[in-house]
This record gives C-alpha cells, sequence and structure tokens, in this order.
C-alpha cells in the first residue's frame, strides 16, 4: 500500500495547505494520521484531542470537507490516498487544526445550557425521578447524548450566513431541557431560543443530522422548538 499523502491546515487564517507523506498503520485513525504527523514530522503541529475512544468530543476536524469526531474516523473508510485536514468551520481559527470553540459555547449559555432544578419536583429522598419507559424520558433520551463536537455548528449553513445563529447543538440542547418535567426554566429558554437568531432561523437543510457522529437530530430538535415557541406565543407564555 503506497503512503498517505496528507495535506494540513497550517498557521491562521491566512495559512495554507501544507502536504506530508504519512505511513498506513492497521486500524488508522484520521486522528493517529495527524498525531504521527506531529510526533514524526513537525513537534509545531498543533491540534486538540482527549479521550481517543469518542466521548468528549474534543477532536473535530474538517476532513475532506466535512466535520468529523477524527478519533472514530477510520483512513479506510474514506477511501483513497489523500486527505485533506483542516480546522472546523465557522469558527475563529486559534492555529493549524485548533479552532476557537468559544462562540460555540457562548450560545449554549445564551439558550441556558444548565439544568434549573424545578421546585416541588423532588421526592422525598432527594430524587427526582423520571420512568426509563415514558414519554418524557424518551423525549430527553433524543437530545441527550450531544458530545459538544461542534460538528453540527461547523457543517451549518445558516451559522455560515449569520454568525449570531444559536446553532444545531445548543438548540438541541434547550429542546432537551424544554422536555426534561424536572426543568423549572421553561419559560425563560423558549424566550431565548425565539428570537431572530433561535430557532425559527433554521432552514432545515438537515446537515447537523446527516453528520452528528453520535446519530442526533438537532433538526428534529429545533422543529420541536418552533412548535413550542408558536404555542406559547398564541398562549402568551413568552
Ligand atoms: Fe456534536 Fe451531534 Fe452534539 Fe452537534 S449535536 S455538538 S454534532 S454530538
Ligand atoms: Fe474525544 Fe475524539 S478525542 S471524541
Amino acid at each position: 500500500m503506497p503512503d498517505l499523502t496528507v495535506r494540513v491546515w497550517r498557521g491562521g487564517a491566512d495559512g495554507a495547505l501544507v502536504s506530508y507523506s504519512v505511513p498506513r498503520q492497521a486500524s488508522q485513525t484520521v486522528l493517529d494520521v495527524v498525531t504521527w504527523i506531529q510526533r514524526h514530522l513537525d513537534p509545531t503541529l498543533s491540534y486538540r484531542f482527549s479521550c481517543r475512544v469518542g466521548m468528549c468530543g474534543s477532536c473535530a476536524m474538517t476532513v475532506n470537507g466535512a466535520p468529523r469526531w477524527t478519533c472514530r474516523t477510520h483512513v479506510s473508510r474514506l477511501g483513497g490516498d489523500e486527505i485533506t485536514i483542516e480546522p472546523l468551520r465557522n469558527l475563529p481559527l486559534v492555529k493549524d487544526l485548533v479552532a476557537d470553540m468559544a462562540p460555540f459555547f457562548d450560545k449554549w449559555a445564551e439558550v441556558g445550557g444548565p439544568f434549573v432544578a424545578k421546585e416541588g419536583v423532588a421526592t422525598d429522598n432527594g430524587f427526582a425521578r423520571v420512568e426509563p419507559a415514558s414519554r418524557d424520558r424518551q423525549a430527553v433520551d433524543a437530545g441527550i447524548e450531544c458530545i459538544g463536537c461542534g460538528v453540527c455548528y461547523s457543517a451549518c449553513d445558516t451559522v455560515a450566513w449569520n454568525p449570531k445563529y444559536l446553532g444545531p447543538a445548543a438548540l438541541n440542547r434547550a429542546w432537551t431541557l424544554v422536555n426534561d418535567r424536572r426543568d423549572g426554566a421553561r419559560t425563560e429558554r423558549l424566550t431565548a431560543v425565539s428570537g431572530d437568531a433561535g430557532c425559527h432561523a433554521c432552514h432545515t437543510h438537515t446537515s447537523c443530522a446527516e453528520l452528528c457522529p453520535k446519530g442526533l437530530s438537532p433538526t428534529l430538535s429545533i422543529a420541536g422548538l418552533k412548535r413550542a415557541t408558536a404555542l406559547a406565543t398564541v398562549r402568551g407564555e413568552i
């Protein structure tokens, strides 16, 4: 098998792609490729990772034009002998493959990302139990496995057109909490997502759902928020 030709973005926003030759290895992931370059060819290459097993969400990059979690993206599945690796789009670039995630997480804060315990739902032992088989719990389960990787945000055309748009992940988080009957900030959360940069700005391109490595559908979450905010508006709640 020939070595891989790997083009990697180097520098800041005015940087350029630099080509490296990387040997193939068994079960090699894109993150392995980036690590090999840093360990053997250029120790100044900057990139981000932590768990290497698809849990932390920190290793996302643009691979052959699409955002992906690189620790779970196998080179063999990409096909061919050439790979182009760039930082996530729609985010400021720090250096090389490191995007600044601040705007992404700031939007989680804008929608009220943290859970707010509702008074009176806890039982005597301090737990507010939601039965695993209940519809409420299943509605929460549909979006709760988000690992904050930013793949959906990077893939989203609406974010590219309108940088203020809250984006798929933050809206998915808001919908997850709106469905949580133990949460006490429903009205505030629906208000936060109902503005010009909120759920109604989504054009339903579905890139987020197609590329989410956890198999979530922010598109469906956003559709849920559109219904919930419309209903809350008619009822005069927001
Ligand atoms: Fe990543 Fe999916 Fe969460 Fe978006 S919704 S941040 S793609 S895990
Ligand atoms: Fe943690 Fe890839 S390194 S998800």
